[in-house]
């Protein structure tokens, strides 16, 4: 059974006291729950990390892209968090792995936010990217990842 991963980056370990109006009040271990929860249903094992360091989430992407090309992961469903604004590092991470299908989610709809959240380095190398439904979009984009990994529709 392959494994799929949950990346979250900086400030996500604080979902359910940060700002609830915009991120609602689920905490990433509900979030995490869940997409155990979600992954088991699809028929693949979870894995789930969450870091505030950039070269963490980096390091993650690389273990990853091995481990895909070992046929142990299946792909990654990944939230950057405030990095999607800022890090060329996290998209030459994704590029340098090689075939590593990645989803990118954003709970909010960043295109109705401030201009600096309306430009994503990630979304060149995503696969599929899901925005604007809260922590639904963890499951949104699990299960797009699933399908994506069963072959084309
Ligand atoms: C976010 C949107 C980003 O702009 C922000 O910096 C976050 C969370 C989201 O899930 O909506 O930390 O990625």
């Amino acid at each position: 059974m392959k494994t799929l991963l949950l990346l979250n980056g900086p400030n996500l370990n604080l979902l359910g006291t940060r700002e609830p109006g915009v991120y609602g009040a689920a905490t990433l271990a509900d979030v995490e729950a869940r997409f155990q929860e979600d992954a088991k249903r699809l028929g693949f094992q979870a894995e789930c990390f969450q870091s505030n360091h950039e070269g963490a989430l980096i390091d993650k992407i690389h273990e990853a892209g091995r481990r895909r090309a070992a046929g142990e992961v299946g792909g990654v469903v990944f939230n950057p968090g405030a990095f999607t604004h800022t890090s060329v590092a996290l998209f030459d991470a994704i590029k340098g792995v090689g075939d590593l299908p990645v989803i990118e989610v954003h709970i909010s709809n960043v295109h109705t936010r401030e201009a600096f959240r309306h430009h994503s380095y990630i979304s060149p190398a995503a696969a599929g990217i899901v925005v604007g439904f809260g922590v639904d979009g963890y499951r949104l984009a699990v299960e797009g990842l699933a399908r994506k990994l069963s072959g084309p529709a």
